[in-house]
């Protein structure tokens, strides 16, 4: 399985802060925004992503990850040329997916839990084995700002509408999505919608309409962080704050995810820690592989 970070846009809604640079590189706390999302496709396991962001961001998000190989991982990087809608990543990444099946996340959203390896792997394992696409439902007090699940009244799903006035459920469908290798031909025939958009829920929805759409509802132990608002940003930061300095374990390194999962070796490791290491961060890396060496 490949997959996309999408992290272009306009980011006008959290204007000034990103009139000049890319939301997705904001830092949150110790890290940029995207190191977040990444990390989420390296746990489930992806080593070959495609970075898709506006031609004006593309070049640093380039100086920021390089090609990958330092991580063991293949990055291919493509432009957007305008924000035209979500459904774009997957006739831009065409020639890079070939075919394959892919999972997409967007390069503002953060998750963390216990959970959250298991349920990434469970739904790679199901697009890869049984084809179809699987998305997820999320609990918030207000969904009207995102993509809404409908359910009839024996819980079956029974449509995703975006940005519903009044939500038929509870449950938003956060911004990570696995699907098979159709997705690009379904992305190709979505039309815009009322707002202009090639949405994500149009091709969620066709999914559905082949009966091919699978939602795994996420549980309470799980945070999706916004990051969509300076409040959202701060308390996105403050968490992962809290969490690191609590537990010594960081969320989100990409690094030791790579070597975790065994896209490195310790010796590699303990040299992106070297060349970090005025940094509580490098410092981390270098725990690890000291850690790795004792065993
Ligand atoms: O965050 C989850 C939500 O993301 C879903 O529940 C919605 O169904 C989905 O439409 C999307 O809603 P948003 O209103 O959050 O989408 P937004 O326009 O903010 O774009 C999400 C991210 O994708 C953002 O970081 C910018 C980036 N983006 C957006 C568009 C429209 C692109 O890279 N290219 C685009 O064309």
């Amino acid at each position: 399985m490949k997959g996309i970070v999408l992290a272009g846009g306009s980011g006008t809604r959290l204007h000034p802060i990103t009139k000049a640079v890319s939301k997705q590189l904001l830092p949150i706390y110790d890290k940029p925004l995207v190191y977040y999302p990444l990390s989420v496709l390296m746990l489930a396991g992806i080593r070959e992503v495609l970075v898709v962001s506006t031609p004006r961001d593309l070049p640093a998000f380039r100086e920021l990850l390089g090609d990958g190989a330092e991580l063991g991982m293949r990055l291919k990087y493509a432009e957007q040329a305008e924000p035209r809608g979500l459904a774009e990543a997957f006739t831009i990444g065409r020639d890079f997916l070939a075919g394959e099946p892919c999972a997409l996340v967007l390069g503002d959203n953060m998750f963390h839990g216990k959970d959250l390896t298991e349920l990434l792997l469970n739904a790679k394992a199901r697009v890869e084995t049984e084809g179809g696409a699987v998305v997820f439902g999320y609990p918030v007090q207000d969904p009207r700002a995102f993509g809404v699940v409908e359910f009839d009244s024996r819980h079956r799903v029974v449509g995703i509408e975006e940005k519903p006035e009044h939500p038929k459920s509870k449950f938003a469908v956060p911004g990570l999505y696995f699907y098979d290798g159709q997705v690009s031909d379904i992305a190709a025939n979505v039309k815009p919608s009322a707002r202009g958009e090639l949405e994500i829920t149009s091709v969620n929805n066709a999914y559905l309409d082949k009966e091919q759409l699978s939602v795994e509802l996420m549980g309470r132990g799980m945070a999706w962080l916004d990051t969509g608002t300076p409040e959202g940003l701060l308390k996105a930061a403050e968490y992962v704050e809290a969490v690191q300095s609590r537990q010594g374990y960081y969320i989100a390194c990409l690094e030791e995810i790579a070597y975790r999962r065994a896209f490195i070796g310790a010796a590699e490791l303990r040299k992106l820690g070297e060349s970090l290491k005025k940094t509580a961060y490098g410092k981390y890396l270098l725990s690890i592989a000291d850690e790795a060496e004792e065993i």
